[in-house]
């Protein structure tokens, strides 16, 4: 039951990025009906996940978990009711710890009561935190909780969120389906933000922080770069950017930005089918760094079919205009099912940003890409 349920990346949205604890029945009453409206669930994202704060700050005389009647006066069973009306799933957050990160009631010694409690709510899927964890083993407290979902019998996507100091890549596969590599994303470019004990990462510090671990994702098991902060006051050429890197890295794509009021070019960028599909392809293969010349990040994904995604992102400060012969390259690495050695094997060029056939692989590719903006490519095995 458990296995098969994240084949390809899960795909949804998060509270946290956006609004921390701040989190409410209407809030996530409107995003509900903006993942739908916007064509957001269409498109593939259909996990709508509550972060901390959804909590009372006690449990009840049972011992059970449930929501802040301020914040959820409705309760949590009703608001997952809500939530699958609209043809989306339920996600909700807890934390291996005493307590959890917002200071709300932790799971550590109430797993089995907690799974219960989410399963009778109708819950699709757990983010499971790691703050107040002292004493705790990693591997062991992610096990634990694992086996309390298993009891309860609902099947559940569990996300492992512990940040990487007890490598869960190296045993998330058996404990959950996806786990995060780093600590917190921030909507920078390429910056850290410390706070004393801790950082967050902006979204190519998180892409060059873990580039050795790729082998550990596959279908059903992902590396998870965290929510998105595609929309939180990027460009559109850094959205773009950010969302083709998610996409060649077969992260989660789990946004964190307010649907409710994202420009058009945001949800064009989030929408874009033909992006989407280079994450959620069959393979399941992470995508890797294949050069670095002229600042210009060039990654490539390979895809079923023997087809490759190939992404150029311009890492200058002015437009860079790029000529680039295919035969000279062969693509590929000891993860591919398959190389594409481009002398031999001709491939028909697709532009998935701007939806247009660009020729094929026998002649070089001329175009200029925008500062920070990516030229996303789909190359179609002939
Ligand atoms: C730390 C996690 O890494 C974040 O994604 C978020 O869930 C916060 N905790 C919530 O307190």
């Amino acid at each position: 039951k458990f296995e098969g349920l994240a084949l390809t990346p899960p795909m949804g949205w998060n509270s946290w990025n956006t609004f921390a604890t701040n989190i409410d029945e209407d809030l996530i009453k409107g995003i509900a009906d903006a993942m739908v409206e916007t064509g957001l669930r269409d498109a593939g994202y259909v996990y709508l996940v509550l972060d901390d704060g959804w909590m009372a700050m006690q449990r009840d005389k049972d011992g059970k978990l449930y929501g802040d009647p301020k914040k959820f006066p409705r309760g949590m069973e009703a608001l997952g009711e809500y939530i699958h009306s609209k043809g989306l799933k339920f996600g909700i957050y807890n934390c291996a710890g005493s307590k959890t990160c917002g200071g709300y009631p932790g799971s550590r010694g109430h797993e089995f009561v907690d799974a219960q409690t989410y399963a009778d709510w109708g819950v699709d899927f757990l983010k499971y935190d790691w703050c107040n964890t002292e004493n705790l083993n990693a591997k062991g407290a992610y096990q634990t909780m694992r086996d309390a979902l298993y009891a309860a019998g609902r099947p559940i996507v569990f996300s492992i969120c512990e940040w990487g100091d007890n490598k869960p890549w190296e045993w998330g596969k058996k404990m959950g389906h996806l786990w995060r590599v780093t600590g917190d994303i921030v909507n920078c470019w390429d910056c850290e933000l410390g706070h004393g004990t801790w950082s967050s990462w902006g979204v190519w510090k998180i892409i060059n922080m873990r580039k050795d671990i790729r082998k550990y994702a596959g279908p059903g098991h992902w590396n998870d770069l965290d929510m998105m902060e595609v929309g939180n006051e990027f460009s559109d050429a850094e959205n773009r950017s950010h969302f083709a890197m998610w996409s060649i890295l077969a992260s989660p794509l789990i946004m964190g930005n307010d649907i409710r009021s994202m420009s058009e070019e945001t949800r064009m960028t989030l929408t874009n089918k033909e992006v989407i599909a280079v994450n959620q392809d069959s393979l399941g293969i992470q995508g890797f760094r294949y050069l670095n010349e002229h600042n210009i990040e060039t990654w490539i994904k390979p895809l079923s079919n023997g087809d490759w995604a190939i992404s150029f992102v311009n890492m200058n400060q002015e437009p860079f205009n790029l000529n680039f012969d295919w035969l000279k390259h062969e693509l590929g690495d000891d993860l591919s099912q398959k190389f594409a050695n481009l002398k031999n094997d001709l491939y028909k060029i697709r532009d998935l940003f701007n939806h247009k056939d660009l020729g094929d692989t026998s002649m070089p590719l001329k175009a200029t890409i925008g500062v920070r903006d990516v030229l996303m490519l789909r190359l179609v095995r002939q």
